[in-house]
């Protein structure tokens, strides 16, 4: 075996590599669903553990030499719960959409009825969209938010629920912006005798921290993905209550996945475990206070945030009056090193590949340290960009302070 290190080995991969580090290095990263792994978790990703095939569950394998793997799956399932406070957790799916596609076999059938949020009102793929496997499989009725006050209807849901009786209601989000009322959404569910599926993929991390409603005491099934305001490896996890225990467990494996990925259960393990420090209370809450602090900016500068504000890690700003799209704005902030993503707001008139919106956050410039301060200062270039997407001369000039202001936050140097 070669003893060699990857740039010797392989210098085109760790070329290319060491650029995405770069990037990462000097650029603003505010993709709410983004997030910078400690070192321990990136060691732990990169660990001997990928050589390892473990299928079953801790001391209960179909394959021998797990005494060790055992040990780190089992921390990684009691860290889950001792942070989530469910009864049980699988740590195995590969990724969020894993996780979704194990709570929805576990709990019903190919054929049956869901109601999840309409996509171009801040739902996922996986929440009943013709393109991905849930809109395929299942008959999907979509809600949406109110059209004016762009919060959940939650008269909607009630309304839907009741004329179509889903067999499953899956609630949590990718870009919306406010707090969700479980209660009201158990209550619908208990109505019209179906499931209740929280999706907390993106604010996991500030309702580990007591920051935001919590799901666990009112769903049947919770899933998540580790790697966006929990700040773990790219990667899901699914929670259960003590009578889904076996159908979840059964579906994760055999039923969707072969071999769990043990290095990322490692790295999930180490991500729980500085998630259960009194450091990462304060890292949410120095996350929700930027995101406000970004909204506030842009709206000082004239543009519009959908919903008003935010209660969470991400917002999404409206170019419906502006005359630019959210390509064009997503164009712009890259050339001066201000990474978003454009995306598409309630009433969007537009195509999914232009959008009428940006969704942007501030998970991991929180992570480098940033606060109230360059808060103000970003929103400040964010929308000296956006009032003129043309002015190539001040992207560049935004670029080049974006460099020394992450000079100052390093991530890895
Ligand atoms: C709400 C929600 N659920 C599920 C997922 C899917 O996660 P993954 O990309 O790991 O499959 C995402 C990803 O963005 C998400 O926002």
């Amino acid at each position: 075996m070669t003893s060699r290190d990857l740039h010797q080995q392989d210098p085109l991969v760790a070329g290319w590599i060491a650029k995405e580090m770069d990037r990462q290095e000097y650029g603003l990263e505010l993709i709410p669903s983004e997030n910078y792994v400690s070192r321990s978790v990136l060691e732990a990703a990169g660990s001997v553990l990928t050589n390892k095939y473990a299928e079953g569950l801790p001391h209960k394998r179909y394959y021998g030499g797990c005494e060790f793997v055992d040990e780190v799956e089992a921390i990684a399932i009691d860290r889950a719960k001792q942070l989530f406070g469910c009864f049980g957790a699988n740590v195995q799916p590969h990724s969020g959409s894993q996780a979704n596609t194990a709570a929805y076999l576990a709990l019903i059938n190919p054929g049956d009825t869901i109601m999840g949020m309409n996509l171009s009102h801040g739902g996922h793929l996986t929440h009943g969209s013709p393109v991905n496997f849930s809109g395929k499989f299942f008959k999907v009725v979509a809600y949406g938010v109110n059209p004016e006050t762009e919060l959940i209807d939650y008269n909607q849901v009630r309304d839907l629920a009741t004329q179509h009786r889903p067999k499953l209601i899956m609630v949590g989000y990718s870009a919306y912006s406010r707090d969700l009322d479980y209660t009201t959404f158990r209550a619908i569910a208990d109505e019209v005798g179906a499931y209740l599926v929280a999706d907390i993929a993106h604010p996991a991390g500030l309702i580990a921290a007591d920051l935001l409603n919590d799901p666990i005491p009112h769903c049947h099934v919770v899933t998540t993905t580790t790697h966006k305001t929990l700040r773990g490896p790219r990667a899901g996890l699914v929670m259960f209550r003590e009578e889904f225990e076996k159908p979840i467990n059964k579906i994760v494996f055999p039923g969707i996945q072969g071999g769990p990925l043990m290095h990322i259960i490692a790295a999930k393990a180490v991500a729980l475990g500085e998630a259960l420090q009194p450091s990462f209370k304060a890292y949410a809450r120095q996350v929700i206070t930027n995101t406000k602090a970004l909204a506030e900016g842009l709206t000082k500068r004239g543009y519009r945030i959908v919903s008003g504000g935010t209660d969470n890690h991400l917002c999404l700003v409206d170019f419906t009056d502006r005359g630019i799209s959210g390509k064009d704005a997503e164009e712009a902030l890259g050339k001066a090193a201000i990474t978003v993503n454009k995306n598409t707001i309630p009433r969007e008139t537009r195509s999914p590949f232009v959008t009428s919106g940006i969704r942007l956050g501030a998970p991991a410039i929180t992570t480098r340290g940033m606060k109230e301060p360059e808060m103000a200062t970003i929103a400040g270039w964010i929308a000296d960009v956006l009032d003129d997407v043309t002015n190539t001369k001040r992207q560049t000039e935004i670029r080049n302070e974006v460099h020394h202001l992450c000079e100052r936050f390093p991530i890895y140097r």
